[in-house]
C-alpha cells in the first residue's frame, strides 16, 4: 500500500498496515547514518519548519537532522525568540510562516488539538511532534521499530508501560500502536497517574511494579510531567521512586532476562529508573533516540511525496 495522508496527527488515526509502512520506511533508512557522507537528495528543494512551543531536546534535533540528511531546507521556530512573547496567537503564527510557502510544518504544543487545528488551517503538510498529553506519534513510531528490531515481530508481545500514564502522550500513541500490531499492554502506575476508563483503549491495569513488569517482554517507563500535574497526585518523589521506580534488583527478581527496557527521555535518573537500569545492558534508550532520526526522515519522506527517492 501507499500513503495517502496530507497529515501525520496521531497513531489512534492510522490502520495497521499505515503503521507498519511507516516503521518499515523507516527500517530501510536506517542505513543512511552509517554512511561517510549523511545526504540523500530525496527532499531537495522542499521546506520543513520544526514549530515547537514546548522545549525538546530529542524530537526536535531529530527532525532537523533527518531534513537535513533528505536535503531539504530546515528552519527552526522557538516560541521563546518569535512574536510569540510579543503575543501573537498560535493561528496568526502559524499563518504567518504557512505564507513563506513550507512544505512540512512540524509542531509541538502544550495544547491537545494543536497539530489538528494546524492541519485543518494550513495547506501544507503537518506532523505532530507531541500536543499536551494526547499523542506523540513520532515517539511511538520509533518506539515500535525499536522493539521490532529487537524482538523481530510484534505479535503476541507484552509490554508494560509504568508511571505517570494520565499526563503521558507517549502511553497513549504506543498504546494505540501496540493494540493495533497485536501486542498486549499493562499499563501501571499510582491510582492518580492513571486515567479513568484507561481499560477502554484495550489495556490492563495493575497498581504494583512487580505484578506489571513479572513476566513482560517490554518494560516502558515514564517520566513523571511535573510541569502537567496540579499539585498533590505524589505524595513525594522520594516516596514515588520506591514504589515505583525500576531498580536493577527489582528487575533482577521479577523480570524476564532478555526484557526490554524503554524510555522516551528525558530521564528523571533516580526517580523512575536507577541509573544502573538506565545504562544498563536491559535498556535500549540510545538506541531509541538513535531510531528516532530513521522514523522522522520516513515519515518526512511519506508526507513530501518523495517515497522511493532516497537510494
Ligand atoms: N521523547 C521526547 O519527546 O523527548 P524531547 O521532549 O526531548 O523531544
Amino acid at each position: 500500500m501507499g500513503w495517502t495522508r496530507k497529515d501525520l496527527l496521531s497513531i489512534r488515526e492510522l490502520d495497521a498496515a499505515e503503521i507498519v509502512l511507516l516503521v518499515e520506511t523507516a527500517a530501510s533508512l536506517q542505513e543512511i547514518a552509517g554512511r561517510e557522507i549523511k545526504k540523500v537528495p530525496a527532499l531537495r528543494g522542499k521546506t520543513i519548519v520544526n514549530l515547537f512551543y514546548e522545549n525538546s531536546t530529542r524530537t526536535r534535533t531529530s527532525f532537523e537532522i533527518a531534513g537535513k540528511w533528505l536535503s531539504a531546507d530546515v528552519v527552526n521556530f522557538s516560541a521563546g525568540g518569535s512574536s510569540a512573547a510579543k503575543g501573537e496567537s498560535f493561528i496568526d503564527t502559524a499563518r504567518n510562516i504557512a505564507a513563506m510557502s513550507p512544505d512540512v510544518v512540524v509542531v509541538r504544543h502544550a495544547s491537545a488539538g494543536a497539530a489538528e487545528i494546524l492541519a485543518r488551517t494550513l495547506p501544507c503538510s503537518i506532523v505532530n511532534a507531541g500536543d499536551g498529553a494526547h499523542e506523540h506519534p513520532t515517539q511511538a513510531l520509533l518506539d515500535l521499530l525499536t522493539i521490532k528490531e529487537h524482538k523481530g515481530h510484534f505479535e503476541g508481545l507484552s509490554v508494560a508501560i509504568v508511571g505517570d500514564i494520565t499526563h503521558s502522550r507517549v502511553a497513549r500513541s504506543n498504546i494505540h500502536g501496540m493494540r493495533k500490531l497485536g501486542m498486549t499492554v499493562t499499563v501501571a502506575g499510582p491510582p492518580t497517574l492513571i486515567p479513568p476508563f484507561v481499560q477502554e483503549l484495550g489495556v490492563k491495569v495493575a497498581y504494583r511494579l512487580e505484578d506489571a513488569i513479572r513476566d513482560v517482554d517490554v518494560i516502558m517507563m515514564l517520566r513523571l510531567q511535573q510541569e502537567r500535574m496540579s499539585s498533590g497526585l505524589i505524595p513525594s518523589l522520594r516516596e514515588y521512586s520506591r514504589y515505583w521506580g525500576l531498580t536493577l534488583d527489582k528487575l533482577r527478581a521479577e523480570a524476564r532476562p532478555d526484557v526490554l527496557i524503554m524510555h522516551p527521555g528525558p530521564v528523571n535518573r533516580g526517580v523512575e529508573l536507577s541509573p544502573e537500569v538506565a545504562d544498563g545492558p536491559y535498556s535500549v534508550i540510545l538506541d531509541q533516540v538513535a531510531k528516532g532520526v530513521a522514523v522522522r526522515m520516513g515519515v518526512l519522506l511519506l508526507l513530501a511525496g518523495a517515497r522511493g527517492e532516497a537510494a
